[in-house]
């Protein structure tokens, strides 16, 4: 699978204000950008409007997990909103996954992924959930599970992509924040990788939060970024 705007950045604002003046910084010809919980919990379907009136693909990231029914529901009012890509956990299991995909038409251009393990957590964290799988394998069992129940792609680590890539296929897509270009702040993040090494890993989008919003130039960030990926691949 190649991709000219493999880039989705995060938009992790407190509000809709601060969101759409770092979203009036950059080109949506160039890359998407991404609605999580705080923003959208916030600033709600308008914000969502007003970048699709900008012209940017949203990935809206809320993570469903639920009963099937209720996720069924979410997913089906996603995709009524016109994002482009939606996602739900890949542990509440086969049965609201495929609830899910069932609640988009099958002409849908929504894309559906599952998250597999959160970038953040390590060995120790799954340990923690008595989970005595490695985050590799879990990650493994969890995308196994999510192209079994019809999802388009999983969010992962770029560190697993190709190990999935060799089990699932090149069109089953992978999307992977934990991205930092070397010499940047780690932040929370544990399993991260820089943008041109997860790309040439086999990522097909790379999910950028605080490297380019916290950036003193927003806009430079992402065109050096996008330099990087392109000198590498
Ligand atoms: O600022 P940073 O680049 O760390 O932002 C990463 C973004 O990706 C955040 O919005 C976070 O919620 C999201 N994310 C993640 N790990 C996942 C799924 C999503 O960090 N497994």
């Amino acid at each position: 699978m190649t991709n000219a705007k493999p880039i989705i950045v995060a938009l992790d604002f407190p509000d809709a204000a601060s969101a759409l003046a770092l979203s009036e910084c950059l080109d949506p010809d160039l890359c998407r950008v991404k609605v999580g919980k705080e923003l959208f919990t916030r600033s709600g379907p308008e914000l969502v409007r007003n970048l699709g009136s900008m012209g940017f693909e949203v990935f809206l990231d809320l993570k469903y997990h639920d009963i099937p029914n209720t996720v069924a529901g979410a997913v089906s009012a996603a995709a009524d909103l016109g994002v482009w890509m939606v996602n739900v956990h890949a542990s509440g299991g086969r049965a609201m996954m495929e609830a899910a995909r069932k609640a988009l038409p099958a002409n849908s251009e929504t894309l559906l992924l599952a998250v597999t393990v959160l970038t953040n957590m390590g060995n120790e964290d799954l340990q923690a959930l008595n989970i005595s799988a490695s985050t590799e394998e879990q990650v493994i069992t969890l995308a196994t599970l999510a192209k079994d129940s019809e999802m388009d792609g999983v969010v992962c680590s770029a560190m697993e992509t190709p190990v999935l890539n060799a089990a699932l296929g090149d069109d089953f897509v992978l999307v992977t924040p934990g991205i930092r270009p070397s010499g940047d702040s780690v932040d929370d993040q544990k399993r991260i990788m820089t943008p041109a090494k997860a790309m040439a890993s086999g990522s097909h989008y790379l999910v950028i939060g605080r490297p380019v919003t916290q950036a003193d130039d927003p806009a430079e960030k992402l065109q050096s970024i996008m330099e990087q990926i392109s000198a590498k691949t």
